[in-house]
């Protein structure tokens, strides 16, 4: 059975922005025309919507939201991590099996947030902000500064029920 298919998948994310894999996990997410091919391709493959999951490793996310919209998005997911690593100076050994690993969290939300507002700039579809989300008052700079929905990450390996409560909290607000 085909993904879309399946009753209760509402969308498909396609992330082609990851950084913890050993090859190929974010070289095609970081070439225009290459993610341009591949959304087209994927564009033909379903009618579920589409969301295409960018990564921030790149000098200009724009031009890779763009290229995902022309090829067909219903909306782009603004961001993943950012490539880093974790390295023990007295053991003199890094801390990632893989040395590279991707960096989530409070510390990436300044990033996060301009790559949303730099992206709402240049697309028109719907923007999913993501990045060091922890609280109500990070869910409405998101929404402030282009975002049209929010996906919570890090934050819920600490509080696995943060997002209910935050959309009880804001509920009365947006309204
Ligand atoms: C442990 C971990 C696993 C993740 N796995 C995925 C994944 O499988 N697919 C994906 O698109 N993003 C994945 N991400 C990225 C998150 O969805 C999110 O884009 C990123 O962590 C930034 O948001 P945050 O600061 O709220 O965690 C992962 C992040 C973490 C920390």
């Amino acid at each position: 059975m085909k993904l879309h298919e399946i009753k209760g998948v509402s969308a498909i994310e396609l992330n082609i922005s990851c950084p913890n894999v050993s090859k190929g996990g974010l070289a095609f997410g970081t070439d225009p025309e290459v993610v341009y091919s591949l959304v087209k391709a994927c564009r033909k493959r379903t009618w579920k919507p589409l969301f295409v999951k960018l990564t921030p490793n790149v000098t200009d996310i724009t031009t890779i939201a763009v290229a995902a919209e022309k090829a067909g998005a219903d909306a782009i997911t603004c961001i993943n991590t950012f490539r880093g690593t974790l390295y023990d100076a007295q053991k003199d050994e890094f801390l990632l099996g893989n040395v590279i690993g991707g960096v989530s969290g409070p510390a990436i939300k300044p990033m996060a947030l301009l790559a949303v507002y730099e992206c709402s700039k240049k697309v028109s579809i719907p923007i999913i902000g993501v990045g060091g989300i922890y609280n109500e008052d990070d869910v409405f700079e998101f929404l402030k500064l282009g975002a049209s929905l929010v996906q919570l990450g890090t934050v819920i390996f600490r509080e696995p029920d943060i997002p209910v409560r935050i959309i009880e909290s804001i509920e009365g607000k947006l309204k």
